[in-house]
């Protein structure tokens, strides 16, 4: 059985924010969320979180995970330090069990680590490992001591080291493997006995070694992977590993990423192959992209679905659908809950709420299209607007196949138009239009002849 203690009590003041640290986000998922799903793919199923600081948010933000959530007390009075926090979960653990320890704040560790880690652990038949990297400029960090044989004999925080300690370049990530009844045994033996006053979990390697027990350190060779979040500017460091991480996935998987430095991919986003990106794209959270594809710059995504074939320029598309073979763009908005169809041609500052649009329907320039079911082959003129609210309730249009919708007419919900019909230019459409009608409603041009130069001697020739 494997068990993760993850910590993310810790107040990350150096954040200045109303967010608990575990709570921003790289590439659109949060911090905490990356080290559970790391464990959780690793094979890790019970995740102990210890909460502090903030702790309210992180739980609801978490409502719907399967983690099991500590308090640690706060407060000026309240004992401090990463051993203090693991005791608050050590009632999950179980004597036989392997508990892997994981920091809330170090995003980018991967399922593959947590793996080794294990591995590891397992196959030297240790009673805990610490997982270490070596760096050119160690400052900050606990430095790793070995024995002899080579196994850790010690971790010494920075602020407790020696000068010549301090030259130790091997350090602790702040990542261990312990088994489970020796954990609880030492962390029953630690102390605050230290420059900072604070129980720290790097002490049960010592009480556990002089214990004749076997703590190994395992070296991993990319220190990205335990760079921890303390400050906004860390924050962007980690951020712009992940966007690398992620831009690198997709072009193995055959997308074309013009300039993949100014490309934003979330996270968990889905793009088929032979897709083109163009720089400065934001694709979001829940956005999956079919092939052959090309999204141009200044496009946002989010949590939508583009089919294939698909070509967008420098659009804003939230939670809708877009099926084949479709153009978007430049600058249109299709707002949640639309659904466009193939082939549909949605132009130059149009905008789409809570619609369907029929295959081959073409909405060019300048429209509003709310609260519609727009039938298929239908064309939507310039300056269309569907008026779908009346100051009260919202209503909806039901447009037929072949419809036309003549230049800047308007369209007063609710309404029925039915296939075929056709809206004169300029009107506004307040009542049903049956199968194959024109329909015009505005008010008859009158012509005045030679009105002007019967108006007044300024006009005359
Ligand atoms: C810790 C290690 C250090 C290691 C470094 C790696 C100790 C004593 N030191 O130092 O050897 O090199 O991590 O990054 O463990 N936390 C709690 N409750 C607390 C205190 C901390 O939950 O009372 C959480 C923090 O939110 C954070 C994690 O524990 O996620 C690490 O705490 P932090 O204070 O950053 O430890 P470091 O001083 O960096
Ligand atoms: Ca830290």
């Amino acid at each position: 059985m494997n068990i993760s203690i993850i910590l993310a009590a810790g107040e990350g003041t150096r954040m200045k924010s109303k967010t608990p640290k575990v709570l921003h986000e790289i590439c659109g998922k949060s911090l905490l969320e990356y080290i559970v799903d790391a464990s959780r793919e690793a094979g890790v199923d019970k995740n102990v979180v210890i909460i502090g600081h903030g702790g309210d948010k992180i739980k609801e933000h978490f409502q719907d995970h399967p983690i099991i959530f500590e308090n640690q007390p706060i407060g000026e009075d309240a004992p401090y330090g990463t051993g203090y926090a693991v005791i608050q979960g050590q009632k999950h653990i179980e004597d036989d069990s392997n508990v892997v320890i994981l920091c809330g704040d170090t995003p980018l560790i991967t399922k593959d680590t947590v793996d080794d880690l294990l591995k590891y652990h397992r196959d030297n038949k240790l009673d805990g490992t610490v997982v270490t990297t070596l760096l050119d400029n160690p400052i900050g960090y606990g430095r790793i001591m070995r024995d002899k044989s080579g196994n850790v004999s010690k971790i010494i925080e920075d602020k407790d080291a020696t000068e010549k300690e301090k030259e130790i370049n091997e350090i602790n990530s702040g990542i261990y493997c312990f088994n489970g009844k020796l954990l609880k045994e030492a962390l029953g033996e630690i102390d605050n006995d230290n420059t900072q006053g604070e129980f720290y979990i790097t002490d049960v390697v010592r009480i556990l070694r002089d214990k004749g027990y076997k703590i190994g350190g395992h070296i991993i060779e990319n220190p990205d992977e335990i760079h921890g979040i303390n400050s906004r500017s860390q924050l962007a460091f980690s951020e712009s590993i992940m966007r690398d991480r992620i831009n690198s996935f997709h072009m193995e998987n055959g997308v074309t990423l013009i300039n993949p430095e100014n490309t934003y991919i979330e996270k968990d986003v889905e793009i088929g192959n032979d897709t083109v990106i163009y720089p400065g794209v934001n694709l979001e959270k829940g956005t999956k992209i079919g092939s052959d594809c090309i999204i141009r710059s200044g496009s946002r995504i989010i949590d939508s679905v583009i089919k294939d074939n698909v070509e967008i320029e420098s659009s804003l598309i939230e939670k809708s659908i877009v099926d084949n073979g479709t153009n978007i763009g430049p600058n249109a908005h299709l707002r949640p809950n639309s659904k466009v169809g193939k082939n549909v041609n949605i132009g130059n500052f149009v905008e789409v709420k809570n619609a369907v649009i029929g295959d081959n329907s073409k909405a060019g320039h300048l429209a509003y299209i709310g609260d519609a079911v727009v039938g298929k082959d239908v064309n939507i003129g310039c300056g269309v607007i569907f008026a779908n609210y009346d100051g009260k309730n919202k209503e909806i249009s039901k447009i037929g196949d072949n419809v036309f919708i003549g230049s800047n007419s308007n369209l007063v919900a609710p309404l029925n138009i039915e296939d075929l019909a056709y809206i004169a230019a300029g009107s506004t459409i307040t009542e049903d239009i049956k199968k194959g009608s024109l329909s015009i409603a505005r008010a008859r041009q009158v012509n005045k002849e030679d009105w002007v130069y019967k108006k007044g001697p300024n006009n005359q020739e």
